[in-house]
Formats: C-alpha cells, sequence, structure tokens
C-alpha cells in the first residue's frame, strides 16, 4: 500500500488527488520513507514541501502517525521554510524535474526527465511526455514489435525507451530521432541513461527534421518497425511527416505505428489523406475513448482529446 503511495509521489501526482487514510499514515515507515523522500526532494524541493505540509496537516487530524516519523515531518518542514530559494527553483520555465511512470500489470518503470513548466520551448514540444506517448506503450504491451526500429518525433523518448524496457531482447537495433538539436542529442540519451540503458550498440540517437533529414544507415531496407507518437499535432506539420513516413517506409518497413491525439478532427482527417495521396494506406487499430481509466492514471493532467493508434503500410 505504501509503495502505491510512493509511486503516486514519484509520478508528480496532484496531491489534492492523494487518500492519506489512517492506515497509510500507519504504514510509513523508516529507512523507506527517508530514501523515497530524499529522492523526491533533490528531484522536486517544490513538490516535496507540498506533499510534507499535506502529510503534516492530515497528521494533525488523526493520532496514528508514528511519533518519530511526526517529528521528522515537522524538522523536514523547517529546513525547507530555510531553504526558500532552492525551493521555489522549481517553479521556472526551465526547471527539470524527473517524472516516474508505472505501466501494465508488471509495473514497467520509465523515469523521465522532463520540462514540466513549458508546453512548448526552445521551439520543441518535445520537452515532456505526451499522453499519445504514454497510449502507444499500452498498446505495445500487448502487441510487441521485434527487429529494427526507427522512432520519430520521439521527444523524451517514452516510446523506444518502453520498446527496449518492454521488448529489449528482441529488438536489434533503435534508431532514436527527433528534429530538434538539443531533444536528439541531450535529452534523449540522457532520458536513455536514468532508464539504465548505456553503452548499448544497438540504441543510436539521430537529429533527423522531416523531410529534410535522411536516414543515416547501412545499405539496404533494414527498417522493421517505424513509430512515432503526438506527431501529427499540427496541420503544418503534416506535409514533411507524411514524406518522412514514405521515405522510411521504402526501407522496408513491416508496419509504421502512429499514435495520434485528436485534438481536432481536420488534422488527422487531412493526415490520412495525405497517406493515401503518398502511397500509403491506414488503418485505425485503437482507440482510446476520453474515459480511459489507464491512460489517465498515468496522466497528471486531464485529457486533451481521444487518441488514436494507426497502423500504416505501403499501398498493394
Ligand atoms: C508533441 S511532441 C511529441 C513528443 C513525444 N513523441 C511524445 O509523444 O511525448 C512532438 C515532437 O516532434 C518533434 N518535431 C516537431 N516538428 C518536427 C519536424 N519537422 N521534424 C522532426 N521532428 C519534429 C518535436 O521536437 C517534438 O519532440
Amino acid at each position: 500500500m505504501s509503495d502505491e503511495f510512493y509511486y503516486q509521489l514519484h509520478h508528480r501526482c496532484d496531491l489534492n488527488l492523494l487518500e492519506l487514510d489512517n492506515e497509510l499514515l500507519e504504514n510509513l515507515k523508516f529507512p523507506q520513507i527517508n530514501d523515497e523522500f530524499g529522492i523526491i526532494y533533490r528531484r522536486n524541493p517544490y513538490y516535496y514541501k507540498k506533499v510534507i505540509k499535506i502529510l503534516i496537516d492530515q497528521m494533525e487530524k488523526c493520532d496514528t502517525i508514528d511519533e518519530e516519523i511526526g517529528e521528522w515531518l515537522y524538522e523536514e518542514y523547517v529546513k525547507l521554510i530555510s531553504e526558500d530559494t532552492k525551493v521555489k527553483q522549481a517553479l521556472n520555465p526551465t526547471f527539470k524535474d524527473i517524472v516516474r511512470y508505472e505501466f501494465g500489470n508488471e509495473r514497467l518503470k520509465i523515469e523521465m526527465e522532463e520540462t514540466p513548466n513549458v508546453i512548448s520551448g526552445n521551439g520543441t514540444t518535445g520537452l515532456r511526455t505526451w499522453e499519445a506517448a504514454l497510449y502507444m506503450i499500452l498498446y505495445l504491451l500487448e502487441h510487441p514489435v521485434r527487429g529494427n526500429v526507427v522512432e520519430i518525433g520521439a521527444g523524451t523518448g517514452m516510446v523506444s525507451i518502453g520498446i527496449m524496457k518492454m521488448q529489449g531482447q528482441n529488438i536489434s537495433s533503435v534508431l532514436v530521432t527527433d528534429g530538434d538539436e538539443y531533444v536528439a542529442n541531450k535529452q534523449l540519451p540522457k532520458n536513455f541513461q536514468l532508464n539504465g540503458i548505456v553503452d548499448d550498440t544497438r540504441v543510436k540517437f539521430q537529429k533527423i527534421r522531416w523531410n529534410e533529414d535522411h536516414l543515416v544507415n547501412g545499405d539496404g531496407p533494414n527498417v522493421d518497425y517505424l513509430v512515432g507518437a503526438d506527431v501529427t499535432y499540427d496541420v503544418s506539420v503534416l506535409d514533411d511527416l507524411v514524406c518522412c513516413i514514405e521515405e522510411i517506409m521504402a526501407e522496408g518497413v513491416r508496419e509504421c505505428l502512429i499514435s495520434a491525439t485528436r485534438r481536432n478532427p481536420e488534422t488527422l482527417l487531412e493526415f490520412e489523406r495525405l497517406l493515401v495521396a503518398n502511397g500509403l494506406q491506414w488503418e485505425v487499430v485503437s482507440d482510446s475513448t476520453m474515459d480511459c481509466p489507464e491512460l489517465q492514471a498515468l496522466l497528471n493532467r486531464p485529457m486533451i482529446g481521444p487518441i488514436l493508434i494507426y497502423s500504416i503500410t505501403k499501398q498493394e
């Protein structure tokens, strides 16, 4: 039970939704609380201060909490008051947090460095994980990929990291790409490292701006799966995106999977039209409703819209 509580905190859940009953408070014990809270403090002192405050408020309402834990919480709170400048750094637009996600019954754990205070910063929307990537992982848990994989518009790298952690034994290579230089060369390698994927010769990173940069690979067709999440976010990017998909499909791709949030129906209709115009056929293989509890549990905010997973192949 307390494991679930610590996960919610590492996941940065909305603290108003936290259920703090007496049983939970009784189960807070040293050294686990010290270890888990130490991680949260180092990663996000602002959130940590709010957690401590909520626990103190709850503790004052009931008398079930261990006396030693109670004293420790007060001491932590006093320490945080004296560290106000450090605490408030977490409110800066450039502040980087590390957020934990857990998927499926096996509780596949992935940690991501994200810049949560911005939706779009430094010209990229790839500084945080979007819900289409989370939905893609839920889909891939049931529909594994194998062989050589390329991801486009990878952002934080959630999809590729998920593939390596879930299906690594069946993966020959993963080329993780994004059109943004910082994302491709700094953020993506950092997030792979955070998840213990280090010095793995199967994993490569490359800046690929759609319809401008091209795959650097060996000779002949050698991509089995092409994947991308929330790359259809605006109609203005679709021409270049579909050209890029078409080009990579020529590498012998068996299936391209694109997870797309339906922000408005017109954008996805245009995406579908462009696919067909470029000699590709598509099928929606999964469609989240707005009321998808599994996905909602992975999100710390309301869903933007339902998510569709497109399976794209060459026209026969
Ligand atoms: C909405 S984010 C999605 C990121 C990630 N796939 C996810 O779902 O969390 C879109 C990503 O596409 C990348 N991107 C946008 N336009 C691009 C382009 N023309 N070429 C390549 N990448 C692009 C951005 O840098 C960003 O990382």
